[in-house]
Formats: C-alpha cells, sequence, structure tokens
C-alpha cells in the first residue's frame, strides 16, 4: 500500500492526489457490492409490517420490472428503502443521494420524496395529513411519484407475491451504476 506523507491536506501535491484518486477508483471498483451489501442490512424483521423491509425492497424492483419500468426506475425501486437502516426519518434523500450519480433528476427526485407520497396511504391514520403530497401537485413529476408509490411501493408488502431475489437485480445495479454518470458535478473527483 502506498500512502501520502502530509496529515493535513493543505499540505498535500498534485501527485499525491493523484494517487488519492487512482486507489479511490480501486475502492470504488466495489461500490456495487458494498450497496447491496448494505441492502441486506435490511434482511431484518422488525415486525409489524408481514415481510421485511429487504423482502419490501425486492418486492418494489420486481413489480417495477414486471411493469416494465426501465432499468433506471427498477434500480431505484431496489434501492429505495436502502437508508431505513441509518436515516430512518429521511430515507428517501439517502437513497436518491447514492443513486444521485447515475439516475435522471426526475428518478432522483421520485425517490428523494417518495416517503411524502407514501404519507397519502397512511398518515391519515396518526393523525396527520394524507394529502402532504399536495404540495408537490405542480411538479412535473408529481405524477410519476404518485405512479410509483401506488403502483410499486405501498403494494409490496405482500408475502404470497412471487418476488424475485437480489441476484436477478443484480446486473441492472451493475449496468446503471456502470453507465454514464449524469451528474457531472460529482464526477470530477471519479474521473480525474
Ligand atoms: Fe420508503
Ligand atoms: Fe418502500
Amino acid at each position: 500500500m502506498k500512502y501520502v506523507d502530509w496529515t493535513r491536506m493543505e499540505d498535500g501535491t498534485a501527485k499525491e492526489f493523484e494517487l488519492i484518486m487512482q486507489l479511490e477508483k480501486k475502492i470504488n471498483a466495489d461500490l456495487v457490492d458494498r450497496v447491496l451489501d448494505h441492502l441486506k442490512l435490511l434482511d431484518v424483521d422488525w415486525g409489524g409490517y408481514r415481510i421485511n423491509r429487504y423482502q419490501h425492497s425486492l418486492q418494489t424492483a420486481t413489480r417495477a420490472y414486471r411493469d416494465e419500468a426501465d432499468d433506471e426506475t427498477i434500480v431505484a425501486a431496489l434501492l429505495h428503502d436502502i437508508g431505513d437502516s441509518v436515516s430512518p426519518y429521511n430515507h428517501g434523500e439517502l437513497a436518491a443521494a447514492i443513486l444521485k450519480p447515475y439516475v435522471s433528476e426526475r428518478v432522483h427526485w421520485i425517490v428523494t420524496n417518495h416517503a411524502t407520497f407514501q404519507g397519502y396511504y397512511y398518515n391519515h391514520h396518526l393523525g396527520g395529513d394524507r394529502f402532504a403530497r399536495d404540495r408537490f401537485k405542480e411538479h412535473p413529476w408529481y405524477e410519476d411519484c404518485v405512479y410509483f408509490c401506488h403502483h410499486y411501493d405501498q403494494n409490496s408488502f405482500d408475502p404470497d407475491y412471487a418476488t424475485k431475489p437480489l441476484e436477478f437485480f443484480e446486473p441492472y445495479v451493475r449496468r446503471v451504476f456502470g453507465g454514464k454518470m449524469k451528474h457531472l458535478e460529482l464526477n470530477l473527483a471519479a474521473e480525474s
């Protein structure tokens, strides 16, 4: 292993930062494996729901696949709740951040906001506003997020549904994460 000499970034040289970027590239080659390992952290039973969050994620992706959604949407469906393990109250933002370099702004927006749209199905039972999603009513992707939640997410808690395994979706994730990055401002470090 090679290491730089400095302990403070301000003392680094261009050569050293090139080395850092090369090593970062190597590490990032395993990114998909790490993301999928993280998804598997949801494979625990925390009660209540009849299937756990991991099975729910697979089922959401399966429904997107059977609906002939594009690859980005299938991968977004698979990963949309990945933040539930460490960021339960804003888990959509966490999943969206992971996906951001690789998906369209539309899919990023859907994942970011899906929890607000999911609230349509339960907020009113808990004293909240099921129409919280209406603040996005004029947004061009409002209907797309309604569709995602209604057809893929809110209905994916069924223990009897023929859900596909993670291995089925792995090539989709590799394809989407291996494609051209769409948010170039995040791309500088990865490509230098
Ligand atoms: Fe969610
Ligand atoms: Fe979900």
